[in-house]
């Protein structure tokens, strides 16, 4: 990480955390819970009973890993956006390179930690794949990532000793339900920009969390060992450690309901008190009521047909609904219309 990318994200988190304890409605944007120990505390939560995400999309691309590799063609270069420890593209990547593909991973990742981690892993475990992490959010990574795919296939050209035609199927991934905490119209931008980037050959993979009985949403993000509220609170813990602010975490409670008006489980953290905040790095102090709440995630919940419709707004066609007999999860296979 440059110098001034540090800065500047020191700057946008400073200026989020000013605006957000400022606001009457407070509401921090979830990227901001991946430091290291957020996204290592993320990795708990995926190992819990309740938190069926993981279990469920991991068990749907074991199943369909064949399939996808098939349409893929045999070589492939695969983006993955917001990969942290890339445990589930492990399924995608070998038995990608069972069937002997040539294989470009471009993994990119907020944090720095956890993608320079799963780089070496990878590296290991795949040695005849090229991998090449990008450190980044969303918007820049799909560029930075297209960039290196072009310069990739150039370098390949240029190189006498190949033919001149091995041309690559780019395989986008965005996994995890991730695209659950954008509203929306982020959404569709979202999509329209990786479509944008795709030829008619390539596919976009995207997983969606399911609407389905509130029991298990709610459950999903009220885990008995508390590894969703210790994963909330870090945030608070994390503006301490790099906004020098002075949160006292215990006066502060783990909210997460789902909402079924909105089709989505709500994260925050409530004030048990009235208290003051002070935050160094803005020489500023903020007042919380009791009761008053830090909006932290919305994660939201799709049907099917919502599926189809965001597809088709933002130029794709679904190839496959990848889902499992609960229909808890969908992996949708988008090509582009
Ligand atoms: C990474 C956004 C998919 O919404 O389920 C897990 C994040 N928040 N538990 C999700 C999360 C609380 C997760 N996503």
């Amino acid at each position: 990480m440059t110098l001034q990318q540090n800065n500047r994200e020191f700057e946008e988190f400073a200026s989020d955390v000013a605006r957000c304890l400022a606001s009457k409605n407070k509401y921090l944007s979830p990227k901001y819970f991946y430091d290291k120990v957020g996204s290592q505390l993320f990795e708990q939560i995926c190992l819990q009973p309740e938190y069926y995400l993981t279990r469920t999309e991991a068990s749907i691309l074991n199943k369909h890993a064949p399939l996808i590799s098939k349409l893929a063609g045999s070589n492939i270069q695969i983006i993955e956006l917001g990969s942290g420890s890339s445990s589930k593209t492990a399924i995608l990547l070998s038995y990608l390179s069972s069937q002997k593909k040539r294989i470009y991973y471009f993994p990119i990742d907020i944090s720095s930690s956890i993608l320079t981690e799963s780089e070496r892993k990878l590296k290991l475990q795949f040695p005849n794949a090229s991998i090449i992490g990008i450190r980044s959010d969303y918007d820049t990574g799909i560029d930075r990532a297209t960039t290196e795919c072009m310069a990739t296939e150039e370098k390949n050209k240029k190189n006498k000793k190949n033919n001149n035609n091995i041309s690559y199927t780019k395989l986008v991934l965005f996994l995890g339900s991730s695209i659950g905490n954008f509203e929306l119209i982020e959404a569709r931008t979202l999509l329209r920009s990786v479509r944008e980037k795709l030829h008619t050959n390539d596919f976009l993979l995207i997983g969606f969390d399911l609407q389905k009985d509130e029991s298990v949403l709610n459950a999903a993000y009220n885990d008995k060992a508390g590894m969703t509220a210790k994963f909330n609170l870090n945030l608070l813990a994390r503006i301490n450690r790099e906004l020098g602010g002075n949160f006292e975490l215990g006066k502060f409670e783990h909210y997460a309901f789902y909402s079924r008006e909105r089709h989505r489980i709500e994260m925050h953290l409530v004030s048990k008190t009235d208290q003051q905040l002070y935050i160094g790095a803005l020489g500023k102090t903020f007042a919380l009521r009791k009761g008053e709440s830090i909006h932290t995630e919305n994660s939201y919940k799709y049907s099917l047909s919502q599926i189809g419709a965001l597809a088709k707004d933002c130029g794709f066609t679904i190839e496959r609904n990848f889902t499992d007999k609960k229909r808890w999860f969908d992996l949708a296979l988008l090509s582009p219309s």
